[in-house]
């Protein structure tokens, strides 16, 4: 894995003390504390390609090996041309491979990852490996319920049939998916349109539905899964989505022993502690990040096995959330050589090259269209428009 963020930042209390709002309520009725913010030279493109860049490297992947590149993304920057193609060229990989976008909202970077996996177990990889990056800008405009919600990156993943960091069990998963309209980006809108408390219960409904569908493959619950790493559009969603996963299994169980008797505050004492145990760790990027929508899961994984460096070994659970809405809850078995991987990642690195910018820097970046130039940029940038084709330089 490797991660790819915007350059800066700014401090959630900053954007509270600008907006007239409680801080308390980003830090801890959304447990946000910083953002990420993406200049226009920081796009879906150059992000994706800067994580896939990193990624081939930590894999000291030959890119001969690959047969497939998939970005999951729904920040894409053409009509026709996937972000994919872009990325294949500025990582100049070879010509013998399959190169396409996978779109649903923040679900589209997971199927990528799915039809990774399933090419490479169905032994049509013939040995070779994908590459699966999730990448998106996050944005729901100034002074919005959603604000507080913003952020950017990319999350790219090497997926071979020897996995050194997750190895993923194939065809045990559970999905749920209903037609809504929780949020949405009509075509030529630069920001979403979202009903927020809606979509949190959306996405708690399709969490129960998948959550019960992998159970019932894997023949296991919740508790015999080391960690559980959630979609985290806002990390308290996390919490939201693990009381959730508790009530269900509460629930089954009750509903096999219909005359057993339940004490509700210590089940909720233990689902509170649980979700110290299970999940928390997975937030401390994703609280410094914000949302990256298709990347959000991962960044959460990247971060879980950044903080815990023992769970080589251990199941792990994962869930998967896109608006409109699919969902998937899925599981690995953490590998025996992630340590390597997650200093490679370096993820603190990563978050502290970074610079803080203030509230009105911030409103003046969002309302940028065009790239400025600027050499001392390291990494991927998009440079602008020539003659209808995106440029993009790397310095
Ligand atoms: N101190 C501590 N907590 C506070 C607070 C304060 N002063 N003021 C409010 N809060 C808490 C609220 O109780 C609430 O917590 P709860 O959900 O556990 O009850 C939380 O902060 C958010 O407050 P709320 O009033 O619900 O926020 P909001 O209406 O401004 O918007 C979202 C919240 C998430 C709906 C909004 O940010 C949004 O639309 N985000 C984008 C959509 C999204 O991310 N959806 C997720 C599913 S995909």
């Amino acid at each position: 894995m490797a991660v790819a963020i915007p350059r800066r930042f700014i401090s959630l209390p900053d954007l509270a003390e600008a907006r007239g709002v409680a801080p308390a309520k980003y830090t801890q009725g959304l447990g946000a504390i910083e953002m990420a913010v993406a200049d226009p030279s920081e796009d879906t493109v150059s992000l994706a390609a800067e994580a896939g860049r990193r990624a081939l490297a930590a894999a000291q992947l030959d890119p001969d090996q690959l047969g497939l590149l998939v970005v999951g993304t729904e920040t894409g920057v053409d009509h026709s041309k996937p972000v994919a193609s872009f990325v294949h060229g500025l990582l100049e990989l070879p010509r013998a491979m399959r190169v396409y976008d996978t779109q649903h909202a923040c679900y589209g970077g997971t199927a990528g990852l799915a039809a990774a996996v399933e090419w490479i177990a169905s032994g049509a990889a013939a040995g070779r490996s994908a590459l699966v990056i999730c990448s998106d800008i996050a944005r729901y405009g100034l002074g919005t319920a959603g604000e507080p919600t913003q952020g950017a990156g990319a999350v790219a993943m090497v997926v071979t049939a020897d996995p050194a960091m997750l190895a993923i069990d194939v065809g045990i998963s559970g999905a749920s998916s209903t037609h809504v309209h929780d949020f949405w980006r009509p075509l030529g809108h630069r920001v979403a349109e979202v009903d927020g408390h809606y979509s949190v219960q959306c996405y708690l409904d399709a969490l129960a539905g998948a959550y019960r569908g992998w159970k019932d493959r894997a023949g296991v619950t919740s508790e015999q899964l080391a960690r559980i790493c959630y979609h985290v559009p806002f990390c308290k969603m996390a919490k939201k989505a693990h009381a959730q996963v508790w009530r269900c299994d509460l629930d089954d169980r009750q509903h096999g022993d219909p005359l057993a008797t339940w004490d509700a505050a210590a089940e909720e004492l233990a689902a509170a502690r649980a979700f110290d145990t299970q999940v928390a760790p997975s937030l401390l990027a994703c609280s410094r990040v914000g949302n990256i929508y298709t990347g959000s899961l991962y960044l959460a994984l990247a971060s879980l096995l950044d903080h815990d460096r023992t769970l080589a070994g251990q199941r792990i659970g994962l869930f998967s959330y896109g608006s409109g809405c699919t969902s998937e809850f899925f599981s690995g078995v953490v590998g025996r050589r992630v340590q390597d991987r997650i200093e490679a990642l370096d993820l603190g690195g990563v978050l502290a090259a970074r610079e803080q910018i203030t509230i009105a820097e911030y409103e003046q970046i969002m309302a940028e269209v065009s790239p400025q130039p600027d050499s001392a940029r390291p990494g991927f940038a998009f440079t602008g428009v020539r003659d209808h084709r995106r440029q993009y330089a790397r310095s």
